[in-house]
């Protein structure tokens, strides 16, 4: 009997085909962001240009003229967001192109917020791309190898961008509510990497002093941030937390502690082993304040994301740290609920608990582990704040 023209499978396409059509999208997107980086559009176009006056700039770039093409590719730019199209007059139908306020601040490459003329989270991610457009040729290596050293100096350059475009000044916002905060006269920034939150917390008391503990290859980079935004009242201090303590980084100012420690995203602050230096360097009544990516606070929505950025964490290997297999942990990182019971084992009180992405306290919250109220932020950047009430 011949086959049954009607019969279907049990499941439709549908799901394979968003999936594809999401990736292809994707994939477009990426491309023509790549492209538009690299032809610089967005600086060309932060003066108002006709159609024409493009299509002769695009003729300049070696590129064959051809109207539609570019004009698709302008619209495209448009429907991101990334410029702005319109007519000067009712009875002009000349379309004028301008690169959209976003793009002029964070990719034209003569603003100060650009991040595409050094390194850039673009540049990461293209770099991140150039290890998928090549996942066999990846798996076959076993794990890439980063240079810990331009690593560390890259990733300054990086997370200012991230710094600077608003994350340093509402981390600032939230942190000068303490009193613990505002009076602290000794502050160590622990891998503070640019130095720029040790710098604006110096800001926030005139009598303060402020250490930026940096490897010493990187202190270089610090001090020009210093340099910039800093006073005398800030400096850099080279070391190596797995080799030195902080405790000899006291002096006579604050042979007691510290009022304040500080650390941001530095990989070994949620070590137990880096965790006590730090606690050790403390004042009694002084802050320690953590502000780290706890990935279990990650919402399920994000579960595709989470995965596939397991995937290039795996990709890479650092040589002083055994990573974990997920994403921005490593073998022997606390979690959240870990950290804070650590913490109070130390003698700390749990002052609070912030979770950056939501811009709010979750300190109060039940479980906010476990809460799918809370778990809706795609990073898990969390801020805890704790006092040591004990010796
Ligand atoms: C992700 S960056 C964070 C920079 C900055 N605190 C921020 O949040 O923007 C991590 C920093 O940890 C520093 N670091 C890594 N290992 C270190 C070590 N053993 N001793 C001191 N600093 C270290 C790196 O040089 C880098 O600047």
């Amino acid at each position: 009997m011949a086959k049954n023209v009607l019969e279907t499978p049990s499941v439709g396409p549908e799901q394979i085909e968003n999936l594809f059509e999401d990736a292809y999208l994707g994939l477009r997107k990426f491309y023509l962001l790549y492209f538009t980086l690299k032809y610089n559009m967005y600086e060309y176009l932060s003066k108002p240009k006709t159609f024409e006056e493009v299509a002769v700039w695009f003729e300049e770039q070696g590129f064959k003229p051809n109207n539609n093409l570019l004009e698709s590719i302008l619209d495209a730019l448009v429907q991101l967001g990334l410029v702005n199209s319109y007519n000067r007059s009712y009875n002009d139908d000349k379309i004028y192109y301008e690169t959209a306020e976003v793009a002029n601040i964070y990719l034209n490459p003569k603003s100060e917020f650009s991040g595409i003329d050094t390194v850039s989270p673009y540049l990461l991610y293209k770099n991140r791309a150039k290890r998928w457009t090549k996942l066999d040729d990846a798996l076959k290596e076993k794990k890439l190898e980063v240079k810990e050293k331009s690593f560390f100096t890259d990733l300054v350059k990086i997370t200012v961008l991230d710094c600077r475009a608003g994350k340093l000044k509402y981390t600032l916002d939230y942190l000068s509510q303490f009193e613990e905060v505002k009076n602290a006269k000794s502050i160590l920034d622990v891998a503070g990497g640019h130095g720029l939150y040790g710098i604006a917390l110096s800001y926030l008391n005139e009598n303060s002093k402020c250490k930026i503990y940096e490897l010493p290859h990187v202190c270089e980079e610090t001090k020009k941030y210093i340099e910039e935004y800093g006073s005398d009242r800030v400096s850099a201090l080279p070391g190596d937390y797995f080799k030195n303590d902080f405790v000899e980084t006291l002096d006579d100012s604050n042979p007691e502690g510290y009022d304040l420690i500080f650390t941001s995203n530095s990989p070994g602050c949620k070590t137990t082993e880096i965790i006590d230096k730090i606690c050790e360097a403390t004042a009694l009544n002084g802050l320690i304040i953590n502000k780290q990516i706890f990935t279990e606070g990650i919402g399920d929505k994000y579960n595709v994301k989470k995965s596939l950025e397991n995937i290039d964490w795996n990709m890479f290997s650092f040589s002083g740290f055994e990573k974990s297999r997920i994403n921005n942990t490593f073998k022997y990182d606390l979690t959240l609920d870990g950290y804070l019971s650590y913490m109070e084992e130390k003698g700390f009180e749990i002052l609070d608990i912030y979770s950056l992405e939501e811009r709010k306290s979750v300190k109060n919250q039940p479980s906010y582990i476990c809460n799918p109220k809370i778990m809706t932020n795609k990073m898990g950047s969390y801020i805890v704040v704790a006092k040591k009430i004990k010796q």
